[in-house]
């Protein structure tokens, strides 16, 4: 029996923190990543930009074997996917959808806020999808601008951290999720600026909704990186925040 092969997409680090947990968790799994470093931020793009971004991606990691896709960035699951799911030939992850769930399971008040990309937070996905759980309950979305491209650069996100998350200090919202799947990486940060609120993040929920049957004798996947810019900064950077070597090729392809 082969190793069952998956690809993951997103703009750049974020998709990492997806598979960092997915190789954890399924090691037997075979992994093609694609960071679509060249267009990165997606948050600050339009709906059609992404749509036009979200196609390359699927189209370039369809040129492997790959037995499914996980959707590892809110940005394009709030404007792709349900116009893209139905027509696509390939599976498809999504992200938003268990993440909902798990904050609907966790949040005691049902008052939950969204740290998420400017382009999630317009398109109300979260919100909707969680009023879809339940009408009574409280969203408030918090537009996270700028941390991508500060976590990209490996720069301070102190500053602007404080800023968006200062609304939520005295607030009685006992849930936030990290609606961008770069947020994780900040964490440790968040839960020092709000340690009385329980944080859900995007990236856990997408590995967690994957339901795979363990196999023993497993044998052990590589990860294949790709990315659409200069892997070299990336590679750096990557290698650093998780402590392994991350080499990264540039991905070939036709646009
Ligand atoms: N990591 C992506 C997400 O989950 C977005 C990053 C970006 O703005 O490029 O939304």
């Amino acid at each position: 029996m082969s190793n069952l092969c998956l690809g993951v997409m997103d703009s750049g680090m974020g998709g990492l923190t997806v598979v960092d947990l997915l190789h954890k968790k399924y090691p037997e799994i075979k992994i093609v990543f694609l960071g679509d470093n060249a267009n990165m931020p997606y948050g600050d793009k339009t709906k059609q930009q992404i749509m036009g971004f979200v196609k390359n991606n699927i189209s370039f990691l369809s040129t492997f074997s790959i037995d499914g896709i996980l959707i590892a960035c809110n940005t394009m699951d709030s404007n792709c996917y349900q116009s893209i799911k139905d027509n696509c030939d390939i599976k498809l992850y999504p992200i938003i959808q268990p993440t909902c769930q798990k904050a609907f399971q966790i949040s005691k008040n049902k008052k939950i806020a969204v740290l998420a990309t400017a382009a999630t937070v317009k398109s109300n996905a979260y919100k909707n999808s969680l009023e879809r759980l339940d009408r009574q309950i409280e969203v408030k979305q918090i537009n996270g601008t700028g941390l991508v491209e500060l976590i990209e650069q490996n720069k301070n996100c102190q500053n602007l951290l404080e800023k968006y998350l200062s609304p939520l200090k005295n607030s009685d919202y006992d849930t936030l999720i990290l609606g961008c799947t770069h947020y994780p990486l900040l964490s440790d940060k968040i839960k020092a600026i709000l340690p009385n609120i329980q944080l859900v993040s995007s990236s856990e929920e997408l590995v967690n909704s994957l339901h795979i049957t363990k196999r023993d004798n497993i044998t052990v996947c590589d990860v294949d990186y790709y990315v659409t810019a200069n892997p070299l900064p990336f590679n750096d950077i990557a290698s650093n925040i998780f402590g392994y070597p991350i080499n990264a090729i540039i991905a070939n392809r036709k646009e």
